[in-house]
């Protein structure tokens, strides 16, 4: 399997820690892309990607060989400490530049054959709502399934972590990865997506066409029989 790990940190801590073990857990081949090191751009808010496509984003040079990466993947891990109870402002930064990827705007019809894994580490708190952070992106991407890895690890340093919180991440992280290899090869669309793709395509036939989004659907029939996550 091939497995793309974005790090939501520049250092090797607590969350690098557990998003390894899940990927060496599955086993394949890894690629890690750690944030801001990799990639250090905020968006512009120009929306020339809206306006034409994610390849002319000021930001594409730097940003291309993580796209590259992405659309490798079979399994894609999106993993950040919990930074005041989100995920970190790189990370956040990174996503803000895939508006045009959701399910409202013009989905990849490749998400429909990959895993993603939200892991967010927290000293006490805030689990929930940065593995969320995360998730959005994921689900609105229209990846077939994502699975979200809270920890609560009760420390600020990987070394300080206690040897029974550190047994129940192992046990996490043996229960994910045997879930997500029985779930490898599929095809599908998360169930969320799924619901905004007929959302949006009720809007798209009831009113004026919001351009070049209609016209990339019409393109792929959309708007007719197929769907995005049938299609290559
Ligand atoms: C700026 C900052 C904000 C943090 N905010 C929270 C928080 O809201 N809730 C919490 O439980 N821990 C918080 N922490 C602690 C880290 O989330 C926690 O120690 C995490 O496991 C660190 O992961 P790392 O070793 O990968 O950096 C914060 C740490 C930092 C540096």
């Amino acid at each position: 399997m091939k497995i793309a790990i974005i790090h939501g940190q520049s250092h090797e801590g607590s969350t690098c820690m557990a998003a390894r073990e899940l990927a060496n857990k599955v086993g394949g081949e890894i690629r890690e892309f750690f944030l801001p090191r990799d990639f250090n751009k905020p968006c512009l808010g120009c929306y020339t990607c809206f306006k034409t496509d994610l390849s002319s984003c000021p930001h594409y040079k730097e940003l291309e060989p993580l796209v590259a990466a992405i659309l490798d993947a079979d399994l894609l891990i999106l993993a950040s400490p919990v930074y005041v109870y989100h995920a970190t402002g790189a990370m956040m930064s990174f996503l803000d530049h895939f508006g045009t990827w959701w399910m409202v705007h013009r989905p990849l019809p490749e998400m429909s054959r990959k895993q993603a894994v939200a892991i967010a580490t927290a000293a006490g708190g805030g689990m929930k709502s940065t593995v969320q952070d995360m998730a959005d992106s994921l689900e609105m991407w229209g990846i077939r399934k994502v699975y979200k890895l809270g920890l609560g690890v009760q420390a600020a340093k990987a070394d300080k972590i206690p040897d029974g919180i550190l047994r129940k991440i192992h046990g996490k992280t043996d229960r994910l990865a045997c879930r997500i290899r029985k779930n490898a090869g599929g095809r599908g669309c998360n169930s969320r997506a799924k619901k905004w793709f007929y959302v949006m395509r009720f809007a798209h036939r009831h009113f004026p066409p919001m351009e070049p989004d209609h016209s990339y659907w019409e393109k792929r029939n959309w708007h007719g029989k197929s769907r995005p996550w049938r299609q290559d």
